[in-house]
């Protein structure tokens, strides 16, 4: 199969095909994917051949079907929702009802599929995407192989799997199993949206494209580096999901694994998907396991109670609908990983993220390490200040480097300057949802950004040992961060006893 550039723009509409979605009546559908495929029709890269079709236990019509997206559209579009572009995929819906687990379910999609190929002319070619809990993943893979509608004889068969992926290394091990059971793995598609990002899509860029950073992006000239997902939000309407997961599950395994490899993977030989998938799934297995002792040393968890945030008092975890009042379900993590490596060794990488903090802000901050003589010193207190650079993923979408310069004026007084490039630079503010690039890739058959299976059992390799001893001490002091706060005092004396404080850009 062609393999296609990650860096190169996509240009062509994508090829025409059916999009079936298991859990088409669900919260990810509306508010993520129909708004994305409207955004690629905007853009240009959706087939004319296109249908799509949503699969759900509820009983509905595909006109009731479309009349609840069209509500749904007008709420969670990113753009203007225009005619005809709009009316175009509208009139592409389709709805059938069903038991995930009922074979019959599948025999009816295969007529329906039937229908809709010869009608909108999509060919044999379909997109499954399992928008639905995780409990359903194997049984709807097993499913659509048992029905024979992934077998490639007239088009291409694909399958998108949302997060997560297995709660732990073994779960994932018998996921990844049952999985290549039923698919070729180059059929699967595991997706995670932080690789839609734009801005995380450019932290490749940003490495690999400039001559400026290669060389000096090693243990010898960098410190440390601290990743952090911050976000405002509660777990809102998701308790039931949330008390089986917890932030480690739900976000360090997967977005913040992705993160560090893509600031920490060797250059791939190529852009190919394989070459990519590759460096990261080798930097991922170069961080090693934790042993129980390391996961008391070097991770830290909470909880939030209740708060105040945005002005308003917003109550804590266990007072959530669905969470059990006596929840040990960590909402904030924090933790330092070596990556094991000629390049790393010795360098750690903090990363920490939390629902219910002051700001919702992701970033990457690299600190570099102080020039080798202080010749300033005593100049003002900032001078101390390590160079950084800053990469700001969300809201902001920029690249920052913190350097020193003189103030103007007849004494030596040091400042910190920055020099920044933002996003908003370009003139163009971004519509995107996040999942376009993806599905428009999984459409073209590139799987440059999706998780290979190894990748996902690295990540798991890491994970698991910590979830091990988080699950049999269970913790004493939850809740052990108030919301709005920037959570658990353990977390700046995590980071604190290497002499480093975290670096929040809101409060610089
Ligand atoms: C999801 C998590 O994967 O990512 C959510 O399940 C989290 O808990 C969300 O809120 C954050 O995504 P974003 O794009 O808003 O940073």
């Amino acid at each position: 199969m062609a393999q296609h550039n990650v860096l190169a723009a996509p240009a062509r509409p994508a090829d025409p095909c059916t999009i079936v979605i298991f859990g088409g009546a669900g919260d990810l559908t509306r508010r993520k994917l129909l708004p994305a495929l409207y955004n690629l029709k905007a853009a240009g890269l959706l087939p004319k051949e296109l249908a799509v079709v949503g699969v759900a236990r509820a009983k509905m019509s595909h006109e009731q079907f479309r009349d609840v997206q069209v509500k749904d559209i007008a709420q969670f579009a990113t753009r203007p929702v225009e005619e005809p572009l709009w009316g175009d995929v509208r009139d592409a819906l389709y709805y059938q009802d069903g038991e995930f687990a009922d074979s019959e379910t599948y025999r009816r999609l295969g007529v329906l599929l039937g229908e809709i190929a010869g009608k909108h002319g999509t060919g044999g070619n379909v997109l499954f995407y399992l928008a639905t809990p995780p409990a359903f993943f194997a049984e709807i893979v097993t499913q659509l192989a048992a029905a024979g509608l992934v077998q490639q004889a007239r088009g291409w068969r694909r399958v998108i799997i949302e997060k997560p992926f297995g709660r732990d290394l073994d779960s994932a091990r018998l996921l990844n199993g049952q999985v290549a059971q039923a698919l070729d793995e180059r059929q699967v598609y595991r997706i995670d949206h932080y690789l839609g990002k734009e801005t995380v899509q450019n932290i490749m860029v940003f490495r690999f494209a400039n001559g400026l950073f290669e060389p000096i992006w090693n243990r010898r000239y960098i410190d440390h580096v601290q990743i952090k997902v911050a976000e405002t939000v509660g777990v809102e309407e998701r308790g039931g999901y949330y008390e089986t997961a917890g932030v480690l599950r739900d976000m360090i395994q997967n977005h913040m694994f992705q993160l560090l490899a893509l600031v920490a993977m060797e250059p791939p030989t190529s852009f190919e998907a394989d070459a990519v998938r590759d460096e990261k799934s080798k930097v991922l297995k170069a961080i090693r396991p934790m042993r129980p002792e390391d996961v008391l040393q070097r991770t830290v968890r909470g909880q939030y109670g209740e708060g105040i945030l945005g002005g308003h008092k917003v109550p804590g975890y266990r007072a959530e609908a669905k969470v059990s009042p006596t929840s040990s379900i960590e909402t904030y993590a924090a933790m330092k990983l070596q990556v094991e490596n000629w390049r790393w060794a010795g360098v750690p990488f903090y990363l920490r993220s939390g629902k219910r903090l002051p700001s919702r802000r992701t970033e990457i901050v690299i600190q570099f390490r102080q020039p080798p003589l202080l010749l300033f010193e005593g100049a003002a207190i900032d001078e101390i200040e390590p160079n950084r650079l800053v990469m700001h993923i969300q809201p902001d979408e920029s690249i920052e480097i913190q350097m020193k310069a003189k103030r103007p004026g007849p004494i030596v007084q040091l400042q910190t300057v920055k020099l920044d490039f933002s996003y908003k630079d370009f003139g163009e503010t971004s519509a995107a949802t996040g999942y376009e690039r993806l599905l428009y890739d999984c459409m073209i058959g590139d799987v440059t950004l999706f998780h290979r299976a190894d990748t996902v059992d690295a990540a798991w390799q890491i994970a698991t040992p910590i979830l091990d001893v988080w699950g049999s001490i269970k913790p004493r002091d939850f809740p052990n961060y108030a919301a709005g706060t920037w959570g658990p005092a353990s977390a700046d004396e995590l980071i604190g006893r290497d002499g480093w404080h975290w670096w929040n850009s809101e409060l610089a």
